[in-house]
């Protein structure tokens, strides 16, 4: 196998596999965006039509271009047979129109999430995000891009002309069963694709071209870089634009991450050949995509050996250097933008979270994997979190295989690596980091503008086959002060003064009734609904009573998060904002 990936790489392609022209999606732009789910066929391979899904189309999904601080408006309807979510993934908005696994999409409905774009200039992407069927969703071919502008990405000499001088390329392998369709999920995915397409070639002009990489896989880590080690530039991370162009031969990009990067083909031949390729042979074992997936090779996991891309540096793609176009840009800007990372002495908290697998053992990476020892669990709030808090939360992979973690909500700076301060390419704002076996990541965010939703956000590994196994949490981002601010009653019927703050359960709340009265008390959650009913027009004498809000009181489990208790006694009526932990 080794002399096969040593002739690709010397070109000698033509004859061993026919080039296809690179996918470029096409884009949506507007205010108003409108994305249908649907079922399609692609032929990934000559002549063979291979069952697939798509966003408005047969595979991926169009690419939406946002410009910061605009207000868009977006229709996802579902027309597969199968519920699922549509999840913007890196982008700060709020929890409901987030597309988590919370909010789903029935087949034949439409969700209608709207939002202010507050993100900066970069390239993030949306999938589906259905609890146990994210992969599926994903591997079958749903994903799409997000570009989002800014002005000050704006005012820099970057190519910024969509298809022309900027690309972008989400990286993916698949698994496919001898009839070509895809195999979901596997560890056997040997087929490597770029937009969609195998041996994919892209015409590139002989200037300064930009790619923007996301690696849309389900659970391979690649190992980035071109031909003869030819150098490039890394000018973003998953937030967006770093301070300086980091000059690289490697970028390493685990499942869910992005980069964008400069490619310098003026120095070029025309017709000269650049792959694109992942020097996987280069990963120490421990990492998926290196010979071994676990830190030894007793822990084998099921189909994953053997394969020639695992261990070995092989193609993704080939860009073949044509004439350069109108005012092309051909110098690779010495500055970008401030980056201005929050630092340790700002954060308010500190939580400390493990990966951890349920067993050890020769069989732990086919086994599910928790963090803090946990599975998930869509009735729990994992962390209810103040607005405006800023929190580092230091990761410890306590398995023998590397995950890439994943938080919704916000972006984040990496503090350190077991200790030592991140690289240049790690210094910008990030949404994934990978964390390697016996790795301690330390990251600090601030939760802003997104508070007291009904629906809680999600962090989770981004190895999808790990989460929708359950290595997911979930976090509610709450109003703490002014939390008893809604109270309108009188003195003539007052709740006990002191309403315990938060409360759980089996919390006990004491009220007294100077006159007899008919009493109602009711629990609605953030979005008015009633969620249960504890006191149901009672005709109560004068006196102390006492109500629990306990599980019979409720038709079904409600998650940790605010709650409004509200209280009508002869037409006295008192309403209380309440925090709910459990
Ligand atoms: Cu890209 Cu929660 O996901
Ligand atoms: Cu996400
Ligand atoms: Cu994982």
């Amino acid at each position: 196998m080794r002399h096969i990936i040593a002739l690709l790489m010397l070109g000698i392609t033509s004859s061993v596999f026919a080039q296809n022209q690179l996918l470029i999606p096409d884009t949506l732009s507007g205010t108003t965006l409108n994305l249908n789910l649907q079922y399609g066929t692609f032929e990934f391979y000559p002549g063979v039509q291979t069952e697939t899904m798509g966003a408005n189309g047969n595979i991926l999904g169009p690419t939406l271009i946002m410009n910061s601080g605009e207000f868009v408006d977006i229709y996802v309807n579902n027309n597969i047979n199968d519920t699922t979510t549509i999840h913007w993934h890196g982008m700060h908005v709020s929890a409901e129109n987030d597309g988590g696994p919370h909010t789903t999409i029935a087949p034949g409905e439409t969700w209608n999430p709207s939002f202010t774009v507050l993100d900066k200039a970069g390239t993030y992407w949306y999938h589906p995000h259905l609890h146990r069927k994210t992969n599926l969703h994903v591997s079958k071919g749903i994903a799409g891009f997000i570009i989002v502008r800014d002005t000050e990405e704006a005012a820099l000499e970057l190519p910024r002309k969509y298809g022309v001088d900027d690309f972008p390329l989400v990286i993916q392998t698949k698994t496919f069963d001898t009839e070509k369709e895809i195999v979901v999920p596997s560890n056997a995915d040997s087929v490597v694709m770029v937009n969609a397409t195998r041996n994919a070639e892209l015409q590139v002009p002989a200037q300064v071209v930009r790619f923007r990489l996301l690696n849309g896989s389900s659970q391979r880590v690649f190992n980035v870089g071109l031909s003869g080690n030819k150098p490039f530039f890394q000018i973003a991370s998953d937030g967006g634009l770093l301070e300086n162009p980091v000059e690289l031969t490697r970028l390493q990009l685990s499942p869910g991450e992005r980069a964008e990067i400069l490619v310098d083909f003026a120095d070029a031949e025309l017709g000269d050949i650049v792959y694109l390729m992942s020097y996987a042979s280069e990963f120490p074992n421990g990492i998926y995509g290196a010979v071994y997936p676990g830190m030894s090779a007793i822990q084998t996991l099921n189909n994953y050996n053997p394969n020639p891309i695992n261990g070995a540096d092989f193609n993704l793609m080939q860009f073949k250097v044509v004439n350069q176009t109108s005012s092309p840009v051909t110098t690779v800007p010495a500055n970008l933008v401030p980056v201005t990372p929050l630092t340790e002495n700002d954060a308010d908290t500190t939580r400390n979270l493990t990966l951890n697998p349920v067993q050890m053992g020769p069989n732990v990476l086919n086994g599910e994997f928790l963090i803090n020892n946990t599975s998930f669990d869509m009735d729990v709030i994992n962390y209810t979190i103040p607005l405006n808090n800023t929190e580092i939360w230091s990761i410890t992979n306590q398995s023998p295989i590397a995950h890439p973690f994943h938080i919704h909500d916000v972006q984040f700076y990496i503090l350190d690596r077991n200790g030592v301060p991140p690289a240049p390419s790690e210094a910008g704002r990030k949404d994934v980091v990978i964390i390697k076996p016996q790795e301690t990541v330390r990251f600090i965010t601030k939760f802003e503008d997104f508070a007291d939703d009904p629906v809680p956000y999600m962090y989770h590994c981004h190895m999808l086959t790990h989460e929708d196994g359950g290595m997911m949490g979930q976090f509610s981002v709450v109003t703490i002060t002014g939390i008893n601010d809604e109270s309108t009653a009188t003195e003539k019927f007052e709740l006990s003064q002191n309403y315990p703050n938060p409360f759980n359960p089996s919390t006990v709340i004491n009220y007294s009734l100077p006159k007899a009265v008919n009493v109602s008390i009711s629990v609605y959650n953030l979005i008015g609904q009633k969620i249960a009913t504890l006191v149901n027009n009672e005709y109560h004498e004068a006196g102390n009573y006492s109500v629990s809000f306990n599980s019979d009181a409720v038709s079904s489990p409600v998650p940790s998060g605010v709650y409004f208790y509200s209280i009508n006694a002869g037409g006295f009526s008192s309403t209380k904002k309440m925090l709910l932990l459990k």
